[in-house]
């Protein structure tokens, strides 16, 4: 069994980054610049956002980080987002998710323009990426693809099972990974809280992508052994040993579970760190783009 070592890919991923950046100051050209909306206190949005800045910093980029209260009015954000969608010097935006539950977070994704919306959720930027067309590919999906790709994990032929359709992870997952590209080429099952026969597919599956958002839910008696395990799930579940009174958990027991693997993310240091890299590799090209 190995580990997929999110945080040294992620490191090697900023490291590249950093260069590229350093060479674009030397040149007198503008480094690219991120600019993340927050609303509301919720603590891991908070967390992911103070992360996606800090890690600008690190590789040079410049960011904005625009907070508003959780009471904000729709009308209120979509204005702040055409104000940055008209800022020449802003490349990339993203606004946290989830919401508040009075904004629409489908006329928000739309409202931003499809060239800087880095998150690649924009359905412009969706409807590109199911037709293998150029586009930004949503950070976590993307992230996995490059941790496959460092670890030269074979994908070609391979049943992929993905639990979890959102959005933003699983159903950009199941395409990417069905897609005749490098780092796809599978069969690829998406399963959701309806699949009546989970288990037995998980027993059927190559490679597993839990993305489902249940701590642990991925048990060893649902694995074939020799399976890679990709577990996207990052759920705060209390813990009063803890100092921050929470705990990490993914949607893998990885106790039982990676024993039994050839490869499997560890929760943290996994895909969490990969979704971050990726996201900087989308800034990186949104800033070439407007070049
Ligand atoms: N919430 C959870 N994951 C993400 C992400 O990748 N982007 C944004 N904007 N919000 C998220």
């Amino acid at each position: 069994m190995q580990i997929l070592d999110g945080k040294i890919v992620a490191q090697a991923v900023k490291e590249a980054l950093k260069q590229k950046t350093d060479l674009l100051q030397k040149e007198g050209k503008k480094t690219p610049h991120l600019a993340a909306v927050l609303i509301g206190t919720n603590g891991a949005s908070e967390t992911y956002v103070a992360s996606k800045v800090k890690t600008c910093a690190e590789i040079g980029y410049m960011s904005t980080l625009i907070r508003f209260e959780a009471s904000i009015s729709e009308e209120e954000l979509l204005k702040k987002i055409d104000e940055l969608n008209n800022d020449t010097s802003v490349d990339g935006i993203l606004v946290q998710l989830p919401l508040p539950k009075h904004i629409s977070e489908e006329k928000v994704i739309n409202a931003i323009a499809v060239e800087k919306d880095v998150d690649g959720f924009h359905p412009s930027n969706i409807g590109k990426m199911v037709q293998g067309q150029p586009s930004y590919i949503p950070a976590t999906p993307y992230g996995i693809l490059l941790l496959l790709q460092h670890y030269n994990i074979e994908t070609k032929g391979k049943h992929a099972v993905v639990i979890g359709r959102s959005n933003i992870v699983g159903r950009p997952m199941s395409i990417l990974l069905s897609q005749n590209s490098s780092t796809g080429n599978c069969t690829v099952t998406l399963c959701h809280s309806h699949t009546r026969n989970l288990k037995e597919l998980c027993l059927q599956a190559d490679i597993i992508v839990a993305a489902l958002g249940k701590p642990e839910f991925l048990t060893a008696d649902m694995v074939k052994e020799g399976a890679v395990v990709i577990d996207v799930g990052i759920t705060r579940v209390e813990d009063s040993t803890k100092k921050k009174g929470y705990a990490i958990k993914g949607d893998v027991h990885f106790e039982t579970v990676a024993p039994k693997c050839s490869f499997i993310t560890p929760v943290p240091g996994g895909v969490g760190a990969m979704t971050i890299a990726a996201l900087m590799e989308n800034t990186f090209l949104a800033a070439a783009h407007h070049r």
